[in-house]
């Protein structure tokens, strides 16, 4: 990080590292204390990965909790803002750590809540144009202090900033992302509908997407929703709920649907393909979405490691998330630097992310080597008429009667 190379692939970070170290605003240390003596406000923005119940563990935050408070034993004003995404319940428990850990020292130390609303491959832009800022803090001082951080960012929009209470801010983040989770579990079902009845999903959408209410974001049918966020927030606000005897039965049918669909598309090529043992597929993307190389909760992961139990041969391409997806499947897998290279000698090609260079393949040589013919498309990126044109089988996602 001290090199300016940031250690996870997000376009544009590189560049604002280097400007940033270059003109001294920004450094790095691994000594929490050094970071934060000196400091108005410290944020934590610690991962908060999910507990086997569902739950977020969050020995990370405490532990960051702790170290803050340690380093902040002396009589002066602290704002610890809580980044990372938690349950209302953490924001009481950072605030008694923090309190244990400086008591009689005269530290003033207030916790602030600002979820996190950016997502990765558009990070920079969510962050620096945002469309909201949520801001749950107490006092008037604290309050006032984010209002000036956030200042050059909401400079013309003085509106983006939100102020509210800090759990209300927390569960605003749980909301956002169970709202989102859901518009892709209901477009993914009805996508399931459009194959069993012979409808095209891609019709329904832009008619959906035409009514005012509905719009168009977010509502894309795809292999089913991954990255390290949906899945464990949806599950960390069920199990909150039912801790404080909410009774919620949406949220969680929502992951539970998107764990089917993960199998759709990999159940769908082995009814086409049977037997799968001993059979050579292609896979093109391993990355949750396009723009990162994050393949946490990967549908292209669940669907890679269910070919491969029944005896499937992978060589798949990704353009970004080949180290990661190295690290996961080591010798299992063989990943390819070249797309076209994947496919050669293949039973069928399937598409699982949406990166830009699969958008426009050359059909001329994925019909020289893909010795399938058969492309199952879960994203619905590719045009049916030119992939029929090149003398291609095209499965894609909901679209049973494709025109
Ligand atoms: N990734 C996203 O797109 C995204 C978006 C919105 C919110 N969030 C939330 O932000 C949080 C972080 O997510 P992430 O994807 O960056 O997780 P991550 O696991 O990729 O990164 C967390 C980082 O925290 C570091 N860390 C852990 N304990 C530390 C400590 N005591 N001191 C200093 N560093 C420490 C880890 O080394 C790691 O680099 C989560 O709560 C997540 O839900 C993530």
């Amino acid at each position: 990080l001290r090199a300016g190379r940031s250690t996870i692939h997000e376009p544009g970070l590189d560049e604002i590292l280097q400007s940033t170290i270059a003109d001294g605003t920004l450094s790095f240390t691994t000594e929490t204390a050094e970071a934060v003596a000196e400091a108005d406000a410290t944020f934590i923005a610690v991962g908060t990965p999910s507990l086997e119940t569902g739950a977020y563990d969050f020995q990370y935050v405490e532990a960051a909790a702790h170290e803050i408070g340690r380093a902040l034993r002396r009589p002066k004003r602290h704002i610890v803002v809580l980044k990372s995404t938690v349950t209302p319940d953490i924001y009481t428990r950072v605030q008694t750590i923090l309190a244990g850990e400086t008591e009689g020292s005269g530290a003033q130390v207030e916790v602030v809540s600002n979820p996190e609303f950016l997502a990765e491959g558009t990070a920079i832009r969510d962050f620096s144009q945002p469309h909201r800022i949520i801001v749950g803090a107490v006092s008037a001082a604290a309050r006032q202090f984010m209002e000036g951080l956030y200042r050059p960012f909401t400079k013309r929009e003085p509106g983006v900033l939100q102020l509210t209470d800090p759990k209300s801010a927390i569960v605003t983040k749980l909301a956002a992302n169970s709202f989102l989770a859901c518009r892709v579990g209901l477009i993914n079902e009805l996508a399931r509908y459009c194959d069993a009845v012979s409808a095209d999903i891609e019709h329904v959408r832009a008619g959906l997407a035409s009514d005012p209410r509905i719009g168009h974001l977010f509502l894309y049918p795809g292999p089913g929703y991954g990255g390290s966020c949906f899945g464990k927030d949806l599950r960390a606000l069920r199990e909150s709920a039912r801790e404080h005897g909410a009774d919620l039965s949406l949220v969680p049918a929502i992951e539970e649907s998107n764990l089917r669909h993960k199998l759709y598309m990999p159940r769908r090529i082995e009814r086409q393909l049977e037997p799968l043992a001993g059979r050579t597929l292609a896979v093109w993307g391993i990355a949750f979405k396009a723009r990162t190389d994050d393949i946490r909760e990967s549908p292209a992961v669940d669907a890679i490691e269910y070919l491969l139990e029944r005896g499937a041969r992978i060589r798949a391409h990704d353009p970004e998330a080949g180290r990661r997806a190295a690290q996961h499947f080591g010798s299992r897998i063989t990943l390819c630097g070249n797309k076209y290279d994947a496919v050669d000698g293949a039973a069928a090609l399937v598409i699982m992310t949406e990166w830009d260079t699969y958008k426009s393949p050359d059909y001329h040589e994925l019909h020289e080597r893909l010795s399938g013919r058969i492309i199952f498309d879960a994203r619905n990126i590719l045009d049916v008429l030119e992939v029929r044109q090149a003398g291609l089988t095209y499965v894609g996602m909901g679209r049973g009667c494709a025109t």
